[in-house]
């Protein structure tokens, strides 16, 4: 991969432990010029970059200190346009919930050329990390991967959750912390049996991980009991209850 004065590379930063970082994005964070980094992207792999490099903090902290999107936007377009290589440090995808589309289409837009590093994502590394796989021969043969971040009914989320609780995958929820109550209550209703396993992973990849084992009746009730909080991400399926407790696959 070439990393052009003028352009901008959109990089996944993986889901926090330095050593899930790809190495095509060690290459991108040693070319830059300027990174724009987010919350939830490797903090140490920003040692990764050059001394001069300009180090711009753009991360979304939940109900706290925030750049607007058109804002981090903006940024990427002019700091390419001055002739800087330009990198955009994301955690996990940047197209998984991670608005890399809308900066890719930004660019675009404004005429940069943009390209990007896929990232490790969160969404089945934080389940991998914790002995959860996302399939397992004759447990589960798919999954699907939905945000939690607004509650279902509201006018704001298209995902069918009854729908889901029919597909006989495993579900992966991620920005699904604060709405479990009402997700794992509208799943019930939809007819997924109460003693489905569940688990909550919350900070993969760090010093601080934890996870949480339950059913589904029962996990967000013993979320609050743990007192977990963002980032985590919750899988619902018989792939839940861990590596330890599925039979080997026949
Ligand atoms: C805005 S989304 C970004 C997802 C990211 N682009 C990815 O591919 O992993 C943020 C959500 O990802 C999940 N997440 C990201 N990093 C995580 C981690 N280290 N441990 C657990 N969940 C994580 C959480 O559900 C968090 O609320």
């Amino acid at each position: 991969m070439e990393f052009a004065p003028g352009t901008v590379t959109l990089v996944g930063g993986g889901p926090g432990d330095i050593d899930l970082l790809t190495l095509g994005a060690l290459k991108a964070l040693r070319a830059a010029d300027v990174v724009l980094h987010d919350r939830l992207a490797p903090e140490a792999a920003l040692d990764e970059c050059r001394d001069d490099c300009l180090l711009v903090p753009v991360g979304k902290v939940p109900r706290g200190k925030c750049t607007p999107q058109e804002e981090i936007n903006r940024l990427l377009v002019e700091h390419a346009r001055a002739g800087r290589v330009v990198v955009r440090l994301k955690g996990g995808d940047p197209f998984v919930f991670g608005r890399g589309g809308e900066e890719w289409q930004a660019c675009v837009e404004a005429g940069v050329p943009v390209q990007v590093i896929p990232g490790v994502t969160s969404s089945v590394a934080a389940p991998a990390l914790a002995g959860i796989p996302v399939t397992h021969r004759a447990v589960s043969r798919g999954f699907t991967v939905v945000s939690g971040h607004v509650p279902p009914g509201d006018p704001r989320s298209d995902v069918n959750w009854s729908a889901l609780a029919r597909t006989n995958t495993t579900i992966v929820i991620l920005m699904g912390v604060k709405y479990l109550p009402e997700i794992t209550a509208e799943l019930r209703g939809a007819g997924l049996p109460d003693d489905v396993p569940a688990a909550v992973v919350e900070d993969a990849a760090s010093q601080r991980m934890r996870v949480v084992h339950a059913t589904l009746a029962s996990v967000a009730d013993e979320a609050v009991a743990a007192d977990v909080r963002p980032p985590a991400i919750t899988v619902i399926g018989p792939v839940a209850a861990g590596l330890s407790s599925l039979h080997p696959a026949q």
